[in-house]
Parts: C-alpha cells; structure tokens; sequence
C-alpha cells in the first residue's frame, strides 16, 4: 500500500467541509495559505509552520459535527462550542494532538491565552485565529469591508485579541497586493498557495484505520439517523471481504473505504438526511450526488486510488442501474461489489430513530430479490446468506459500541 500524506489527507478533509455549505467554500484552504504567509514572515521553523497549516485547514471543524448553521462564516454565537468541539474530534487521533491544541484556543484572545508547557501553542493558535478574522471581513457579503479596514481594525487590536508580532507580519504582508491575490486564489490544493517549506508527515498504515474512524465520526454525526451507519458498513464489508477470501490487508483496505463512503453526504443538507417522509425527485438527485462528491474529495489524496473508487462506487448496482456513473458487474471490482451489498444489508437491517430495522426474514428477502434481479452481486449475497447470523451479530455488535460513542460525545 503507498504512503498516504497527512497534509494531502488534510486537504482532502478541507475540500470535504467545503461542501457543506457553499458560504465556508475555500475558507480552510484561503486561511491555510495565509497563515502560513503570516508564519513565514514571522520566522517559524519547518514544524511549528506545518501544525499551524494543518489546525489552518480544520479549524472548523467542530462546527459541521455540532451543525452549526453554516451560513455565515463566523459562527458568532459558538466560539467556544465548535473549538471545543474540534479539539474533542481532533485529541482522537494522537497525530494530531498538537493540532487539536490549536483548534481549541483559536478564538481565545491573545490576553486571555493560558501559558503552555510549549510555548507556541497559545502563538500559533492566535495566527490562526487573526487570519480567521482577516477572511471573515474579507467574505461578509454585503458586511464585508475593504482591506485598508480590516487592516486597521487588526491593528486596533494587537495586544488584545491578537499577539502583537503576529499583527505586525500581518501588517507588512498584506500592505502589497500579493498576499492577497494569494489567500483568495481558489487553490485545489493548497500546497500550490505555498512555497515554505513543510514537514512531510506519512500516515503510519496501522493508523489510517483510525484516522478514517474519525471521518466516519464526522459525516455520521451530522445525522441523527445515521450515527452509526458507516461503521456498520465497514464491519459487514471487512468480514464479508474475508468471507470471499481477500487478503487481511484488502480486509482493511475495504474497511477504510466504508469509514469513507458516505463523505459526500457533508454536501447532503441535513434537512434531507432527516426527511421523515419520501424525497421529491429533485431532492432526491441531491442526496444521489453524494456519491460523486466522494469520487472527487478521495481522488484528491494520492495512494487512495483505489479505496476511492471502492467507496464511491457503493451505489452502483451490477446491472447497471446504480450511479454515479451506471457501472455495470463487469465495470466493478470485488471490493465495489462488497460495498454494495454491505451498505444495502447494513440500511435494511439497522435500527433508526424513525423505523425498526427489518427482521432477518424480511431482509432475507429483500436481498435475494436484489441478487434475483441483479441488482447486487447475486455470489456475495449468496455467500452473506450462508453467513446471516454472524453478518448480523457482527453489525449489532459494532453499532451497539459505535451509538455509545455517539452519546457520550454528545453527552460530553
Ligand atoms: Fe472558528
Ligand atoms: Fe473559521
Ligand atoms: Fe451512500
């Protein structure tokens, strides 16, 4: 399996919180390329610029778990809620401790920030949030206001809100029309916004299962219907892998796939994830798109090739009647095909607020009809089938565990 990058993952997750509401589109990344500038000038060695790129692209990102209204990009009413929030997220993932730290003083004003054991964290974190401030002026729609006043009022608070020598690079940088031109270019990756150099962290692989953990923590907590759905996904899918004989590394491989498969449903308003009652044809079309919003956020992070078309290709049907793309049997790897059958027999089978889930007989049938018509892989459902009560002790199994996580996070 190739090395994945964290930056490029990173990125990746950035584009993903882009989707969500089209009012943050750009706004990790353009925060990102100026904090680094912001960095830069200010001298900060290879490390220190690499956790304040890295807390620049998810500084957020405990806005989208809480579901904050993303309509504006300030969240004025929640500081402390979604940085908390991001730092509980983030403090999952011992990559990105130092991260989280970051993530969690990002509105803390500069008189207000604690002293830490290491003493850049309050100072980096403070960049963040002066580049976070710069941009929301910079994007207010009809509030927005020109550059010489975001300037000023970025100079009227240095010492309060913002740390004097970060107000002061600031100043210099954004005196010349480079520095902006450079934060609002729509940068597909952001590696492209910056020429400082930067550590290159490499995901060790027996952590990317985890660090997918959090991704599905992510896109299954913005639903109250779905809290546990992707770690079902990955338990059914990893076990039937086995069950067709792929190899343990393939076995995580889907595994890692299923944590991911329903990224693009951060592009799903949440109204229609919860719409009790049936979607009209338009809405419809919206919740399908999420499948191609995942092909396009996964295939932007190099050494996921293949896993990105398994994930993306979990609603394609063997007949072809699937989408994204109507790939038909012979179009679609073993592992896109396991993905099909895990995610409809996790669906029908889990329990949501608003239905039961089906009892063994009902999902029996429902899969066969599937096979019958060959809707999904008739061979794997038939090997699911001979296997029914481990699949389903399997699922049970996990999302019990997974539902406890999502309480007590939310109880925390
Ligand atoms: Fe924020
Ligand atoms: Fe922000
Ligand atoms: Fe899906």
């Amino acid at each position: 399996m190739k090395d994945i990058h964290l930056l490029d993952l990173i990125n990746g997750a950035s584009g993903a919180l882009d989707y969500v509401s089209s009012t943050v589109t750009g706004h990790h990344r353009r925060v990102g390329v100026g904090a680094v500038a912001v960095g830069g000038a200010m001298g900060l060695g290879l490390r220190d610029t690499t956790d304040l790129l890295n807390a620049s692209l998810l500084h957020d990102i405990g806005a989208f778990s809480l579901d904050l209204r993303l309509d504006g990009l300030d969240f004025d009413t929640d500081h402390t809620d979604h940085a908390r929030a991001g730092y509980r997220l983030l403090k999952l993932h011992p990559i990105l401790d130092r991260v989280a730290e970051l993530v969690l003083l990002h509105h803390t004003p500069w008189r207000r920030l604690p002293a830490y054991r290491d003493p850049m964290v309050p100072l980096l974190a403070n960049i963040v949030n002066l580049v976070d401030r710069v941009d929301v002026l910079n994007h207010k729609g009809p509030r927005r206001i020109d550059r010489q006043r975001i300037r000023e009022t970025i100079r009227a608070n240095a010492g309060a809100i913002f740390a004097p020598e970060a107000v002061t690079a600031f100043l210099d940088l954004s005196a010349s029309a480079a520095f902006w031109d450079r934060m609002s270019a729509p940068w597909d990756h952001v590696r492209e916004g910056i020429d400082t150099p930067l550590a290159d962290d490499v995901i060790p692989h027996d952590q990317l299962i985890q660090f997918s953990r959090f991704f599905s923590l992510i896109i299954d907590f913005r639903s109250r219907h779905t809290a546990t759905h992707s770690q079902g996904v990955a338990e059914t899918a990893a076990t039937l892998a086995r069950l067709t004989g792929m190899t343990g590394q393939d076995q995580e491989r889907i595994r890692l796939a299923a944590n991911l498969h329903d990224i693009g449903k951060l592009a799903v308003p949440v109204v229609l994830l919860d719409k009790p009652s049936t979607l009209t044809p338009d809405e419809f079309a919206t919740v399908r798109h999420h499948a191609s919003v995942c092909e396009t956020i996964l295939h932007t992070v190099p050494g996921l090739e293949d896993i990105a078309d398994w994930a993306s290709q979990h609603h394609e049907r063997t007949d072809g009647s699937g989408y994204p793309r109507g790939l038909s049997r012979d179009q679609l790897s073993l592992g896109s095909r396991v993905m099909g059958v895990a995610d409809v027999f996790t669906a029908i089978t889990e329990d949501r607020p608003y239905r039961q889930g089906m009892t063994p007989a009902q999902s029996t049938a429902v899969l066969r009809d599937m096979a019958r018509t060959g809707s999904l892989d008739a061979d794997l459902v038939t090997l699911l089938l001979d296997n029914f009560k481990t699949m389903a002790e399997v699922r049970h199994a996990v999302q019990e565990a997974a539902l406890a996580r999502f309480e007590q996070f939310r109880a925390a």
